[in-house]
This record gives C-alpha cells, sequence and structure tokens, in this order.
C-alpha cells in the first residue's frame, strides 16, 4: 500500500509539469484527490487494515494528500501570473493616436480671414484659375501697356487663356453675372512667374473682397477693414492707410497693420518701420463698373485684396513661404 501511495505521488510529480491552465489543473485535482481517486479508494480500504498499517499508511496517504494540494495551489498561482501578465489591460500605457491629421495652416488661414467677412454679412464666391485676359485684365481697366499683361508676368495657357494672377477676376466674374447689391468675398489660388525663394512664390492665395450698393464710401472700407484687422490679429492692432495705385480701383490704397511682433516699436519682420503691408483696396473704378453694364452714376463700392501667405505668415511666425509647399509633415504637424 505504502509503495502504491509513493507511486501514485511519482505520476503527479510527473503530471503536475506537463499543466499549462487552470483547466489541466483542475483535471488533475479530481485525477488524484477526488473522490474517484486512487487514494479515495485506499483510504475506503483503511478499515481492513491493521492498526500498524493503518498508522504507517495513513501517515504516508495524509502527507501525500497535502502535497498534491499545495503543489497544485502552487501551480495555480503561477499560471496566473503568466497569463495575467499576458492579457491584462495597463491603464498607465499612451493612448495610441490616430493620426487623422489637421488642416493646413493656409486652409486655417484663408477660413478665419473668410469667417471674418461671413459675420459682416459677406457671401463666398469662386472663380476660374484660368482665365481670360478680360477678367485679369481689360475688364479690371488694366491697360494694353501695363506690364503686368507681359508674357512673362503671366503664365499663358496658350494664346488668349491665362492661369490668372490675382482673384480680382472674380469682381469681374461676379458682376457680369448679377445685379447690385453685391458684397462678396472671394479666396483662391493666383499664379505670377516669380522666381521662387523666402517670401515668393509661383502660385500663391489671395481673398478678395467687393462691396457694391448704393452711397458706399471710403469710411466704410475703412471700416470693414479695422473689423477684420482687429479680429485676426487682435484688438491692439492699428491700420494705415497708404496712398496708391491700382487701375480697378480709384482711389486707391495700400494698407499696413502695426507691426504684431514689436506692436510697432520697429523690429526685423517691420523692417524696423512699425508696419507690415497687409492688402490693397480702394473704391471701385467707375471705369470697372462701365466694363460689366453698372451704372456708375448709380452704384459705388470698394474693393480689397489680401495675400493670404502673408498673412498666415504674421500671423504664425513663419519666415520662409516655400515651408507652405514642401509638404515637410514636421512642419505641418504643428497646426
Ligand atoms: N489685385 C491686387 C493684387 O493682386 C490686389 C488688390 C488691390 C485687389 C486693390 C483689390 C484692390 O481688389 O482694390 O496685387
Amino acid at each position: 500500500m505504502v509503495e502504491k501511495i509513493k507511486k501514485i505521488q511519482q505520476d503527479f510529480e510527473k503530471d503536475i509539469q506537463a499543466a499549462t491552465s487552470p483547466e489541466s489543473l483542475e483535471e488533475m485535482r479530481i485525477k488524484y484527490i477526488g473522490r474517484k481517486s486512487e487514494l479515495a479508494a485506499i483510504s475506503k480500504m483503511f478499515p481492513t487494515l491493521s492498526s500498524e498499517e493503518k498508522a504507517q499508511a495513513g501517515q504516508i496517504l495524509n502527507v501525500c494528500k497535502k502535497t498534491i494540494e499545495q503543489e497544485l495551489d502552487k501551480k495555480k498561482t503561477e499560471i496566473q501570473k503568466t497569463s495575467t501578465s499576458k492579457d491584462a489591460i495597463d491603464v498607465t500605457i499612451d493612448a495610441i493616436k490616430k493620426n487623422i491629421g489637421s488642416l493646413h495652416p493656409l486652409t486655417k488661414t484663408m477660413d478665419a480671414i473668410v469667417e471674418i467677412f461671413m459675420s459682416l454679412g459677406y457671401r463666398v464666391a469662386e472663380g476660374n484659375e484660368i482665365e481670360t485676359e478680360f477678367a485679369n485684365f481689360e475688364g479690371l481697366n488694366i491697360p494694353l501697356d501695363h506690364p503686368a499683361r507681359d508674357d512673362f508676368d503671366t503664365f499663358y495657357v496658350d494664346k488668349d487663356r491665362l492661369l490668372r494672377s490675382h482673384t480680382s477676376t472674380v469682381q469681374i466674374r461676379v458682376m457680369e453675372k448679377q445685379a447690385p447689391p453685391i458684397q462678396m468675398i472671394m479666396p483662391g489660388r493666383v499664379y505670377r512667374p516669380d522666381a521662387v525663394d523666402a517670401t515668393h512664390s509661383f502660385m500663391f492665395h489671395q481673398v478678395e473682397g467687393l462691396m457694391v450698393n448704393k452711397n458706399i464710401r471710403f469710411s466704410d472700407l475703412k471700416g470693414t477693414l479695422n473689423i477684420f484687422a482687429k479680429q485676426m490679429f487682435g484688438d491692439d492692432v492699428k491700420l494705415r492707410f497708404r496712398p496708391s495705385f491700382f487701375p480697378f480701383t480709384e482711389p486707391s490704397a495700400e494698407i499696413d497693420v502695426s507691426c504684431i511682433m514689436c506692436k510697432g516699436k520697429g523690429c526685423r519682420v517691420c523692417s524696423q518701420t512699425g508696419w507690415l503691408e497687409i492688402l490693397g483696396a480702394g473704391m471701385v473704378n467707375p471705369k470697372v463698373f462701365k466694363n460689366v453694364d453698372y451704372d456708375p452714376d448709380k452704384w459705388t463700392g470698394f474693393a480689397f485684396g489680401m495675400g493670404v501667405e502673408r498673412i498666415a505668415m504674421l500671423k504664425y511666425g513663419i519666415t520662409d513661404i516655400r515651408l507652405f509647399f514642401e509638404n515637410n509633415k514636421q512642419f505641418l504637424s504643428q497646426f
């Protein structure tokens, strides 16, 4: 009987090495110490044994049972440990970030500009990037001998079609199509055969504005641009109107904002002047109204045009225009 018990214990020792799951441990528990196990059968034989045999075998039987129980428990915790480390959720680990991208800084800037004007009641219009000479030049009172007409200053697609060199073309398109009053904002790409450097690109973006109604005055233009500049760059920004020339507006002005870097004190960004030029504007030239069959005695209006890259560079402190177009993820992911 003692031999039998020892054999059972040996078998158990072998079996337990191979157990890898809580289920196999449970099977072993039933097999070795369950009600129908060999050890249980042996216990049942005890009444037939002599008291000497009982004492000897009983002790071995108890030790054997205890050892099996302990080893099953030990193995169980071992298995639990390894399986929890594999399946457990580590709540301290960083969440996996989904790379969903972000809006391009130029899109953001363009959206911001458009949104300010929409809040003032402007509607958005878009024109074609390939345009006629009429929409790009003649309609806007840019005479034949104007330097911008030169082949070298404009990308021509064929003899009389070109890539628009400004979004002022959309003024013509809108006015050709509809009668006043007009209050429109017109964002889009424009093209110029400029050599690429830190501040020039052969393709860039502009936002054009056009207001046509009765009795529109220069003060309306000033008020509108003031609201725009303050919303775009902050309440403490000042505007400066400098007399200028554009064939399609009369009078015309170039408009500066007080330098947003140094607040007008003078720094490298504003070349020590305290001012940054941000747009061109003026009162729509009556000749332009005539070109689109509007009665210049009846209608007045103002127009303005601004470069989106320039505004984005000022807003974000970007010093090289090429960064917008290089698709450098490290640059773009900052926005
Ligand atoms: N089209 C001009 C340019 O590209 C910008 C401009 C100036 C637009 C004055 C206007 C304006 O509408 O009135 O330089």
